[in-house]
């Protein structure tokens, strides 16, 4: 390997500071890009979104589950595989980083980008980030651990500051990404918004004192997107690389630039040819001017280099790995399969009374206004455009052994990306955006046959259609996108009059949600069953056709709470969306099921819940040493089944007037348990779940008895055992 301080020692000014500001791709395909310095061998460095797949106009790649459909399967391992799969595709199209995982906790159920993370709880995010980041850089590709931090709400995301106490930093908004820095990730990048008043790309005690400085991170701080506001606050703070680089003037126009959500007045003042350029010449002025001392440009370029050293980029330009590997890694088979396994094993099946699985020969009608679509995922920058995708009805069609009979019964549900055209002006409410054309910016999502009925479907005929079926699956959706936040927790359109009049004519009436976070389901106890299969991807109908008739057992289980709008903690106005620019995190740790257990609060669905086809009984649990336990589960049904079998951990009372979460996921197993046989299973309790951060003191354990829930979800606990600490 160079040596790379050597390396950035033979290097002039001017090629050091163009390693720390991105250019435009020659080729362009990627979404960030450093043109190298050939002279001494630094080649071109490409940057590519994104969490569910890559993302380059006008090339198609694999439409993997959504990542918060990935954290339902509660199966770090499968993070890993979609991780290294992402990577050999973004290789094998010529890119050396993917801009993912995103893994910011999911604190609000409105935010529009909850698709692309993981959970509401810190320990599950951390698995799914260290798990995601080993499998794409296991690929030779770097990670970037996104967006750093308390990045949980679209609503004015470029201006909101998280007002937020250090507690709840390290306890909840902080673990995920100390988990990827763990697991060695090369790059992290920083948020849109501000963070206690300073803005993520200016912070230094994020940046520099925490991440660089306790965690030991060595790779490089990456900005958002156009999400850098000063040259020598940011310089000094940690951030190592401006991205794009390019002016926004350039690369967007006055439409994309409201999409973006960009806080145009942000700009005004700002010269020209400085709205995203303050890591070029500016970073050289302030340089010059004794502002940034001239070491920090050589440790931004050791950081940048040290990354593409270790991943085997400076061992000869032209000679690198990537120009031998083969175009048909993407779309290979092993690739579509695991795009299927993973969407299907995510599915959670929320009610069912004996419906499901259906019956082989059941005539069966397949109700929904995009049924004749996969759901591939969200809109914006975590959009994909893969080479086939499966539509419910294709799915059901090829499963089923009985008729199917396909209707949409109520208006289609568009699409909604970041990079729709919108209509200027504040006129531009989200109810004509919706009613927008579609058109994803990788040149629309292609998303199947326009032609399964007329557009102006007849609710009557669904309904006809359904009663005279044996069974009824009725497919809703949202439609959630990076940039705007939704406005309530209800399906879109007139989904929900759609699915009461069908469950009203077939008493066999199954839906199968397709959402981007929690979604209200007020016709719950009026169906036969529920199945939650977030944002598939291209997979989908083929994986819910599956779980549907029971090829599978559904493995997922909720990584989100499940409730009604209003009983969520950001239910207030100063909470969320924030008033005067600012959001203020007065729940401090009580978010998601934190939350509903300190409230003694019922939710709809509780975190960790989700029924099996298989019936699980549970022995008593054991401790097997000072954070781990032992318990036997047996599966006493006829069907095999996979089990996610759980342990939340309760703190003793904590001194003084510190209140702590009534329970805190510790460790999670999924296994999959043969029809009458048991599995013991192992649980390796975090230290996460029995601290508790005190900004004096550090991370502290209490002296005292923690009691261990072991079961099938935190409202759930199929067996107690009492550790000491
Ligand atoms: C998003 C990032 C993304 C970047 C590049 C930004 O708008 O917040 O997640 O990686 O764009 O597309």
């Amino acid at each position: 390997m160079p040596d790379v301080s050597d390396l950035v020692g033979r290097l002039t000014r001017e090629e050091k500071l163009s390693l720390v500001r991105g250019a435009r791709d020659p080729e362009g395909t990627a979404t960030g890009y450093l043109p190298g310095v050939e002279r001494v061998g630094v080649p071109e460095f490409r940057m590519v979104d994104g969490p569910l797949g890559v993302r380059i106009p006008e090339q198609r790649a694999t439409a993997f589950p959504a990542a918060l459909a990935l954290a339902a399967t509660f199966d770090p391992s499968l993070a890993g595989e979609q991780g290294a799969a992402t990577a050999r595709e973004a290789r094998a199209l010529g890119q050396d980083a993917l801009l993912a995982p995103g893994m910011n906790l999911v604190r609000v159920p409105h935010c529009g980008r909850n698709f692309e993370y993981f959970s509401e709880d810190p320990l599950l995010s951390a698995r799914f980030a260290a798990a995601t980041v080993e499998g794409i850089q296991s690929e030779g590709v770097v990670a970037t651990a996104k967006h750093f931090v308390a990045n949980n709400q679209e609503s004015g995301r470029t201006t909101v500051s998280a007002e937020v106490d250090e507690r709840t930093l390290r306890e909840l908004y902080l673990p995920s990404f100390e988990a990827a820095v763990d697991a060695g990730v090369g790059s992290v990048m920083t948020a849109y918004n501000r963070v206690n008043g300073t803005h993520t790309s200016d912070h230094r005690w994020l940046l520099r004192d925490v991440l660089k400085g306790e965690w030991g991170f060595e790779g490089y701080v990456v900005s958002d997107w156009h999400g850098i506001e000063t040259t020598v606050g940011a310089a000094n703070a940690g951030l190592d690389v401006e991205m794009p680089g390019v002016p926004m003037t350039e690369v967007v126009d006055a439409v994309e630039m409201a999409d973006l959500n960009f806080d145009s007045e942000r700009l005004d003042g700002v010269p020209d040819g400085r709205k995203a350029g303050l890591f070029g010449e500016p970073l050289a002025e302030a340089i010059d001017a004794g502002e940034v001392p001239p070491e920090r440009l050589d440790d931004m370029v050791r950081r940048v280099l040290g990354q593409l050293a270790r991943f085997g980029h400076l061992d000869g330009v032209g000679e690198r790995e990537r120009d031998s590997v083969h175009r048909s890694v993407v779309d290979s088979p092993e690739h579509r399969e695991l795009a299927e396994r993973a969407a299907a094993q995510a599915m959670v099946l929320l009610e069912n009374d004996g419906l499901l699985p259906l019956p082989e020969d059941a005539d069966v009608a397949v109700i929904g206004p995009n049924v004749d679509e996969a759901k591939l995922g969200g809109g914006g920058s975590a959009e994909t455009t893969p080479f086939r995708s499966v539509s419910p009805a294709e799915g059901l069609t090829a499963r089923a052994g009985g008729e199917v009979t396909v209707l949409r019964g109520a208006p289609r549900i568009p699409h909604r990306s970041l990079f729709d055209r919108l209509p200027l002006g504040d006129d531009s409410t989200p109810r004509e955006w919706e009613t927008g054309e579609a058109q994803g910016r990788n040149g629309g999502t292609d998303q199947g046959d326009d032609a399964v009925e007329s557009d102006r479907p007849s609710l009557d005929d669904a309904v006809e259609a359904a009663r005279e079926a044996d069974a009824a699956v009725v497919f809703v959706r949202d439609a959630t996108t990076e940039g705007r936040d939704r406005d309530d927790l209800r399906l879109p359109g007139e989904q929900d009059e759609l699915v009461e009049s069908v469950a009203a004519a077939n008493e066999n009436t199954a839906v199968v949600v397709r959402s981007g976070g929690p979604v209200e389901l007020p016709w719950r106890q009026k169906v036969s069953a529920v199945l939650q299969a977030w944002y598939p991807g291209q997979a989908d109908g083929e994986a819910v056709a599956s779980v549907l008739y029971g090829d599978r057992d559904p493995g997922g289980r909720l990584p989100i709470t499940f409730a009604p709008e209003g009983s969520y903690p950001t239910a207030d106005e100063r909470r969320y969306p924030g008033v005067d620019d600012r959001a203020h995190y007065e729940e401090g740790v009580f978010v998601g099921y934190r939350h509903f257990d300190a409230a003694d609060a019922e939710p709809t669905y509780p975190f960790g819940y989700g029924r099996s086809y298989a019936t699980f009984d549970y022995g008593d649990a054991e401790a097997t040493g000072e954070r781990s336990v032992r318990v036997t589960v047996e599966n006493v049904s006829e069907r095999d089944g996979r089990e996610v079998v759980q342990a939340y951990v309760r703190p003793p009372t904590a001194p003084g007037d510190v209140e702590r979460p009534v329970r805190e996921l510790a460790g999670f197993e999924s296994v999959e348990i043969p029809a009458g046989e048991s599995r013991a299973v192992d649980l390796d309790l975090d230290e996460l779940a029995f601290s508790r951060y005190d900004p004096e003191a550090g991370w502290t354990v209490d002296p005292g008895t923690y009691v261990v829930e072991v079961g099938r979800s935190s409202r759930d606990a199929r067996s107690t055992v009492e550790l000491r600490r």
